[in-house]
């Protein structure tokens, strides 16, 4: 059963929220398989996945692609599509934009800082949102912790309720100060689902290539459930040597199955 808005609301102080990064088909099966209530096509892709140094190289079409591929493989999940940088820039064009990712199989939009005449604009339009504050990669200078000083953690405080006030039904909160991520949970009436920002949030959500291992980096509150690049330096380092060695395709049995696991 695929969860809206309401549901992320109503799971407020009842049942954390667990959310996933997804960019392919395949992947997106296996998280929905799982029960993840709401996936995150991020805009992470452009770098974990095609290789940018900064998520601002993402166009809408590289995220219409790969929405369209994860509704795919997630056709009851959630899906939260990231508006890429500049597709938001003022209210028309983020709803332009918007109505492009939820065309492509999103159920809501993300975007990144406090744009509350755009956020309030797509939700009158009938568009569900999802904020985005502390660290903001699309418009930050390092990846550094931010929310450190007093000021600060009060610019992200206001940032998280101008959010809500406009009218986004979730909101995330990535890399601050875990005691401010519990501050800004307990002053919301909206889910937060964090990122490095401790465990008071109400919901969590982790990049898929940092949970799977799937990289070569990773942030330091990520955790890593699995260590996929050894496993394909292992499968191609094995191929080659079977293939060097002619043991394969020799050792294996004539295909005559349906294809199906
Ligand atoms: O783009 C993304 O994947 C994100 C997460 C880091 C929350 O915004």
């Amino acid at each position: 059963m695929t969860l809206h808005a309401a549901d992320f609301i109503a799971r407020k102080g009842k049942h954390p929220i667990t959310m996933l990064t997804a960019y392919t088909c395949p992947v997106a099966r296996g998280i929905e398989a799982a029960g993840v209530p709401v996936i995150l096509v991020g805009d992470t892709v452009g770098m974990v996945e095609m290789g940018f140094e900064s998520t601002r190289d993402v166009t809408l079409e590289h995220m219409e692609y790969h929405i369209g591929a994860v509704r795919r493989g997630a056709r009851n999940t959630h899906i939260i599509g990231d508006l890429p940088y500049l597709t938001d820039s003022d209210p028309q064009t983020a709803l332009t934009s918007a109505r492009r990712l939820i065309a492509a199989g999103a159920s809501s939009v993300k975007l990144e800082g406090p744009k509350g005449d755009i956020i309030r604009h797509l939700v009158e339009n009938g568009i569900a949102v999802v904020g985005h504050t502390g660290l903001t990669p699309q418009t930050a200078t390092s990846f550094k912790k931010v929310g450190n000083t007093e000021a600060e953690a009060q610019r992200i405080l206001d940032e998280a309720k101008l959010i809500e006030q406009a009218g986004a039904f979730m909101v995330v909160l990535e890399h601050i100060p875990y005691n401010l991520g519990g501050l800004i949970s307990r002053s919301l009436s909206i889910p937060t689902i964090g990122i490095g920002a401790g465990p008071e949030c109400d919901g969590q959500v982790l990049v898929i290539n940092d949970a799977l291992g799937l990289g070569d980096y990773w942030p330091p509150f990520s955790k890593q459930y699995a260590h996929v690049s050894d496993t394909i330096l292992k499968v191609a380092r094995d191929f080659t040597a079977e293939v060097e060695s002619l043991e394969f395709p020799n050792n294996i049995i004539q295909f005559t199955g349906s294809g199906k696991r």
